[in-house]
């Protein structure tokens, strides 16, 4: 039996709060399910590292996590050290190395939450982001600094292969999970050179999936449409900026940042792909044991469907629900007054019923 290599990074904050309900969550499938198995080594490599070593991670820290299946991720940062330390010393690095070029998140009303929408709908679309080029590019520079006369350039880089793969996934994923139809978020109207590229890149991909219909929104026009018809969306394929914001409009339809899940991979499988809540170390909250674990235990559960195994992911989000619908023990993010290990645990009790081992 194939046992999995999972790397687990708790961070700071609550990210050690909520992976512990996730690692949980993650014992009891092993025990319910004997065709599952996986091996975890922790690495506590967040702000007291730094604090400490000078370095979020040790130099070969790339090399300890690469022989990993995959990589499930807390939050880091701490006012001991700027924000943008933990960001471009621990995340982006393991993003870039292991050239996980798709952000995937998916937006999905669970049963049992709601929408701040003044509707009730029916949001369920995955959001597929470029995750490796595009407007976040370190190319640029400033001149003239502090004079009147002070300019900066940042440059977009956009690439036919990055385009290219990004796009080919987005389809994939239509087919395999029979969705009908892509919405390119594109702004070629406004930015002609890269948008353009990207839209006939992504137009000539499309081509080649007949059965998957097509349409391009301009980003702003979709932002419009995530308010007012998000029950219209099925994947939304969008550049990493355009993604990004998207990503919490998003996650602000469908309950908010303690239910937020997302995924980083590399498809390829050549390197580990990296499963975190969208949510930071929270610190207004760390400590008090109220942080909400859905997006933890979500996230690890697309980590689960990226193993192959969509029966775990499915019994996971199923019992996420289950919870969310019986209302009784929620954190105080989603209404409740309950502990992060209250839900939990309930949670692990609803998947053993739901598995059958009660
Ligand atoms: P944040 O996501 O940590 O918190 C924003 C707000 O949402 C806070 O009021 C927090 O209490 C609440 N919140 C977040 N997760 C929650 C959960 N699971 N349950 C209940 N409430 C939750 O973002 P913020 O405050 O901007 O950043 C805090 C720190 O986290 C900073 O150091 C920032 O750099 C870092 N950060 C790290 C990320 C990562 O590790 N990927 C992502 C975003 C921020
Ligand atoms: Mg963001």
């Amino acid at each position: 039996m194939n046992v999995y290599k999972i790397a687990v990074l708790p961070g700071d904050g609550i990210g050690p709060e909520v992976m512990k309900e996730a690692l949980k969550v993650l014992k009891a499938l092993s025990n319910i399910d004997s065709t599952f198995a996986y091996e975890i080594t922790a690495f506590h490599w967040n702000t007291d590292h730094y604090v400490k070593h000078g370095l979020m991670m040790p130099e070969n820290g790339l090399k300890q996590l690469e022989p990993f299946d995959s990589i499930l991720f807390g939050a880091v940062g701490d006012s001991r050290v700027s924000e943008h330390i933990p960001i471009w010393e621990l995340i982006m690095p393991i993003r870039k190395k292991f050239q996980q070029y798709i952000n995937f998140r998916p937006i999905k009303l669970l049963r049992g939450l709601e929408t701040p929408l003044k509707q009730e709908k029916d949001i369920d679309f995955v959001i597929i982001r470029e995750n490796a080029e595009g407007e976040y590019s370190t190319a640029g520079g400033k001149m003239y600094q502090g004079e009147s006369r002070e300019l900066a350039v940042q440059n977009t880089i956009m690439t036919r292969e990055g385009i290219s793969r990004v796009a080919t996934y987005a389809f994939q994923y239509a087919r395999e999970y029979q969705l009908h139809k892509v919405t390119n978020a594109t702004k070629s109207n406004a930015i002609i050179h890269t948008m353009s590229l990207w839209d006939e890149v992504v137009e000539e991909i499309a081509n080649d999936f007949d059965e998957i219909s097509y349409e391009k929104y301009y980003v702003d026009a979709i932002a419009a449409l995530f308010v007012e018809r998000p029950e219209d969306l099925q994947l939304v394929l969008a550049s990493n900026l355009f993604g990004d914001i998207l990503s919490d409009l998003g996650s602000a339809i469908a309950g908010g940042l303690g239910v937020a899940p997302s995924a980083n991979i590399n498809p390829n499988g050549d390197f580990p792909s990296m499963f975190e809540p969208v949510h930071g170390s929270a610190p207004d909250i760390a400590g008090q044991g109220v942080a909400n674990p859905i997006a933890q235990i979500w996230s690890l559960a697309l980590m689960l469907q990226h193993f192959g195994r969509s029966d775990l992911h499915d019994h996971v989000l199923s019992s996420i629900e289950d919870v969310l619908v019986e209302k009784k023990l929620l954190t105080p993010d989603i209404g409740g007054s309950a502990t992060t290990e209250q839900v939990g645990d309930t949670i692990v009790n609803k998947l053993q019923k739901r598995m059958g081992l009660a």
